[in-house]
């Protein structure tokens, strides 16, 4: 007695490959969030995040969601940099420097000389806590939220 006929190796490769394609189709697909997509906002659309393209002096500070919030950063950080060397944003925000008349860069709060978890203060410069200001400062992209504020 014959066994049962094999599919030959070609043949069984293809398969193996088709549905390989299909499952890696399947998992590609990004779910977009349902209110985006019902105000037709989907990202990546052009208008969809927008950020501040005015430089450091030709914006003013935004208000404050809360009191103890980070202040976003009003003006364009695209080209400021921040690494061990070099931290653009103390250049302006450490003393306070007046840009130009009417644009102080916002004094760094006493806050950011001192680790509340470790007790370390330093003086002249901020704790390593507090060093890569983009962490918590960001800036807003000019658009209108899809959902309103709720928050109070
Ligand atoms: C050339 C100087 C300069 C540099 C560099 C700079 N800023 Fe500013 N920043 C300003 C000025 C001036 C303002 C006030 C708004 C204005 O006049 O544009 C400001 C405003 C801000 C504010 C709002 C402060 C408030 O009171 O609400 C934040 C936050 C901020 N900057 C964060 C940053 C961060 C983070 C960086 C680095 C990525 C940075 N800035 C780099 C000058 C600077
Ligand atoms: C771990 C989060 C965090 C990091 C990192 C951080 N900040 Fe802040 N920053 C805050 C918070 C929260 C506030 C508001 C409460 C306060 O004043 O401490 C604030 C406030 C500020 C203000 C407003 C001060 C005022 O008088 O109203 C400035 C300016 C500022 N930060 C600049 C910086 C710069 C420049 C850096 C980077 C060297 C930085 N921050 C890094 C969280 C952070």
């Amino acid at each position: 007695m014959k066994g049962g006929r094999k599919m030959p190796a070609v043949k069984r490769m293809g398969w193996i490959l088709l549905i390989a394609m299909f499952l890696l189709g399947a998992c590609s697909k990004t779910p977009e969030n349902k209110v985006y997509r019902e105000k037709g906002l989907v990202t990546g659309k052009p208008g969809m995040n927008v950020y501040p393209g005015k430089e450091p002096g030709e914006t003013s500070p935004r208000d404050r969601p809360y009191a103890i919030a980070p202040p976003s950063v009003p003006h364009s950080v695209a080209s400021l940099t921040i690494n061990r060397e070099t931290n653009e944003c103390l250049d302006c925000h450490l003393e306070g420097m007046e840009v130009k008349e009417g644009h102080r860069a916002t004094k760094v709060p006493p806050s950011h000389f001192r680790n509340d978890h470790t007790g370390e203060t330093k003086t002249g410069e901020v704790v390593g806590l507090r060093y890569k200001c983009t962490q918590c400062h960001v800036p807003q992209a000019d658009e209108e939220p899809p959902v309103p504020q709720m928050a109070r």
